[in-house]
């Protein structure tokens, strides 16, 4: 089978950390986002997949190449000269999604939850119309693609893109699978999938929508990043729970890079990622935060509700909270309290942060 992942975008409200590095290789629960997708792909038998890029790809080349082997997959970058949307990559990658009469599955880069590949192209193929979207139910709508099906069926009746009045709480989770004969109905142009495509199709009863079990969310903003790392989680406690850290510091669900040190007298958790090579010194308490590679965090500092970012270094008695995320090298002083705050990277951080800001 074959897929096509939208890589592009600026990831701009990922921003500190999309500065150094593009969305989709931002480590979540320590492994670039992407390589989520692409192991759940090649678990369901999928061989080639398209990476449909329009930002840096020359970061994103380097990087992806070590996964063809590891995942027994071959990966192609499709290079957009300017951003084609949503659907225009669908045909600047059409040699190979219609290379043969199989359904091809397409996905957003920046969502996260259990992939069930294999449940979606069964009710596909089962139905026989051109396209199948996964549908998740939130509480907040309009910051997505709201789907409204037609009564006691899964034919998609209405597809609204960002409602500004409320539609309905089933929205599109943004993983796809569709028929080759969809192409036909993409120009090589930027054209937004959600605007111009569905609605068409919905209006020829060609799209269908499937419900997803279980969690899911779309982590391209610090705040749902640390919401879909929580549901990430949760979920490994269930299906591998010999993947979280057990100690007695430990509350909760935390995962640990082998490789990190953590000192005397901490508290960690719940709800606590540690990455690679990470020092954490004595009687330092961390919930519900992300600490990426090579980070620092000096004795006694209190970190809550918060990503640090590469390279960063905490000093002694800090205190982060309120979503700050710190980008790449950034240095916080012992005693400085940041609320809040979104620092770029390289910065060094000496006075206190008391309301939500960007420090540049
Ligand atoms: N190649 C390419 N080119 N990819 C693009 C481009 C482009 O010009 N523009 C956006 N993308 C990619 C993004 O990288 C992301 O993976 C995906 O397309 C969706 O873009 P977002 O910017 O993340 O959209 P969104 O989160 O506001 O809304 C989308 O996702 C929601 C689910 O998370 C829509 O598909 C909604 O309908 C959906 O509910
Ligand atoms: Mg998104």
């Amino acid at each position: 089978m074959k897929a096509l992942i939208l890589v592009g975008g600026f990831g701009t409200r990922l921003r500190p950390l999309t500065l150094t590095l593009p969305k989709p290789l931002v480590e979540f629960a320590n492994k670039p986002m992407i390589l989520h997708q692409i192991e759940a792909l090649s678990k369901a038998g999928v061989k080639d997949i398209v990476l449909a890029v329009n930002y840096r790809p020359e970061v994103m080349v380097n990087f992806m190449k070590k996964y063809e082997e590891e995942f027994g997959v071959t990966i192609t970058f499709s290079v957009e000269n300017e951003p084609l949307g949503t659907a225009g990559p669908l045909a600047l990658a059409k040699d190979i999604l219609a290379k043969d009469d199989d359904p091809f599955f397409v996905l957003n880069s920046d969502v996260i939850c259990d992939f069930p590949f294999d449940y979606l192209a069964k009710f596909h193929k089962a139905h026989g119309a051109e396209g199948t979207i996964m549908v998740t139910k939130v509480e907040e709508p309009s910051k997505y693609g709201v789907v409204v099906c037609k009564p006691n069926s899964s034919i998609i009746d209405r597809f609204v893109e960002k409602p500004q009045i409320f539609v309905g709480n089933r929205i599109n989770a943004g993983i796809y699978i569709f028929n080759p004969s969809m192409l036909d109905r993409i120009e090589l142009r930027p054209t937004s999938i959600e605007k111009e495509i569905f609605p068409a199709m919905a209006a020829e009863d060609q799209l269908h929508c499937l419900d997803l079990e279980g969690f899911w969310m779309d982590v391209g903003q610090p705040k749902d990043y640390l919401t879909g790392m929580s549901l990430y989680l949760t979920s490994l406690a269930k299906k591998s729970p010999e993947k979280l850290a057990k100690a007695p510091y430990i509350v909760g669900n935390v995962l640990i890079d082998p490789s990190a040190k953590i000192g005397e007298g901490c508290k960690i958790g719940p709800n606590v990622v540690i990455g690679p090579n990470v020092v954490i010194g004595d009687g330092v308490r961390i919930v519900r935060s992300s600490i990426l590679e090579d980070v620092k965090i000096r004795d006694h500092s209190w970190i809550r509700e918060s990503i640090i970012a590469w390279h960063s270094t905490i000093g002694k008695w800090a205190r982060l909270e309120g979503v700050s995320v710190l980008g790449d090298d950034v240095h916080v002083m012992d005693e400085v309290y940041i609320n809040g705050g979104s620092i770029l990277p390289h910065k060094s951080i000496s006075s206190n942060i008391t309301e939500p800001k960007i420090v540049m």
